[in-house]
């Protein structure tokens, strides 16, 4: 027997562990346990992903909640400790770059519990970012380092890590996506928004680099709303940009934009599908876009996926009203001329959940 103990707590973090859960109910002598930290706690950016991925009701809650990082990721270390003890898993499972995701691994490895790291190994060489901070400690604590691209196996080894402890198993985000694609476009989400059939752009932002400055906020709303000038732009909205535009006093440059609370998982693979176009700043819509065949802007100096450039639809962009622009105006005319050609990373094949099974149940 096997017991695993999975840890989620983001937004990111729902769409990772629902083939690793079902993977694990498929395979007998596995006995799983669900922990939520709370990190995310909305209905719109957690019950909803719960439902539409059929989670289920995790086992234990530990509602931290919204906080500095210091104080969410030690009320995470403090919330969860005793939940580890009583448990005693064989393996915790821990996914992404999120704070919950570092703050449970250093917990387990100090009490000698094997942590396995789903999405190890990816980096964008960019500490400014928290998200960067956290792959760099949780793949330093992790035993397994389980990656989902070659990159992630090549960063990895360069830290020095043992090649033993590293196992490419691919990209399990593209399992929740390749098994609800069909059940999202059924939804006709685009039609619910009177964009059946027509041209659009889907958006989001809610990286701090991009929405906790005014002055970038601004740039990067102006374009939207240049670009709402020709072609109608949905704006699934974090609740920090909300928030941001709110404190900035930004509203009136986003007058064109269509802006959106934060969308269910399906109504955003049902918008994405269709769309002609994604600009966003998300680690998650970088890949997904790829998958689904959709151009995708990035608006962020770096990547740390970057296989969705050099094999995907993605592209970096400025954070910058004109840059945006030009980058829009070079996909349209790439589309329109039929030079648009999306591809597929190895392992981004629908199995990955599968494998992570396998590599923690003893195969
Ligand atoms: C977190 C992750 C980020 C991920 C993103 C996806 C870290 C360091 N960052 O960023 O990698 O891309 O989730 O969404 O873990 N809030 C709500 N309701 C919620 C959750 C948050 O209103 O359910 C608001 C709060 O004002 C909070 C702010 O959003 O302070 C930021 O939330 P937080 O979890 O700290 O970071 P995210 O920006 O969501």
């Amino acid at each position: 027997m096997t017991s695993l103990l999975h840890v989620v707590g983001a937004r990111p973090n729902f769409m990772k562990v629902a083939p690793v859960l079902r993977a694990g109910r498929a395979r007998p002598g596995v006995v799983q346990y669900l922990v939520h930290t709370g990190q995310h706690y909305d209905a719109a950016m957690s019950d909803r992903f719960f439902q539409d991925l059929g989670l289920p009701e995790p086992d234990v809650n530990l509602n931290v909640g919204s906080a500095s990082h210091a104080v969410q990721t030690a009320k995470i270390m403090m919330e969860f400790e005793p939940v580890l003890d009583r448990l005693q898993p064989d393996w915790m499972v821990v996914y992404g770059d999120v704070n919950s995701t570092v703050a449970t691994a250093l917990v387990a490895s100090k009490k000698g519990i094997k942590v396995a790291h789903v999405e190890a190994g990816l980096r964008s060489r960019d500490r400014s970012m928290p998200e960067e901070i956290n792959r760099l400690l949780t793949d330093q604590l992790a035993d397994v380092l389980l990656t989902p691209s070659r990159d992630g196996d090549a960063n990895l080894r360069a830290e020095g890590i043992p090649e033993a402890r590293i196992v490419f198993v691919g990209n399990v985000m593209v399992d929740t996506l390749l098994s609800l694609r069909a059940t999202a476009q059924a939804l006709g989400t685009p039609a619910k928004h009177g964009l059946a059939g027509k041209p659009y752009a889907f958006c989001t932002f809610h990286r701090p680099s991009n929405v906790d400055h005014a002055a970038t906020l601004q740039e990067i709303l102006g374009a939207l709303d240049d670009l709402a000038g020709r072609m109608p732009v949905i704006f699934a909205i974090h609740p920090r940009t909300r928030a941001r535009i709110g404190e900035f006093g930004l509203q009136h440059l986003a007058q064109r934009v269509t802006l959106l609370d934060p969308l269910s998982y399906l109504d955003t693979v049902s918008l994405v599908d269709q769309a002609t176009l994604v600009l966003t700043d998300s680690g998650g819509l970088q890949e997904e876009t790829t998958v689904l065949g959709v151009p995708c802007l990035t608006a962020r100096p770096n990547t740390e996926r970057p296989v969705t450039i050099t094999e995907g639809t993605n592209r970096l962009i400025p954070s910058e009203r004109a840059g945006i622009l030009a980058a829009v105006e070079q996909v349209l005319a790439q589309r329109a001329s039929g030079h648009f050609k999306p591809g597929r990373p190895e392992g981004w094949d629908g199995r990955a959940g599968e494998r992570i099974i396998a590599a923690l149940a003893g195969d």
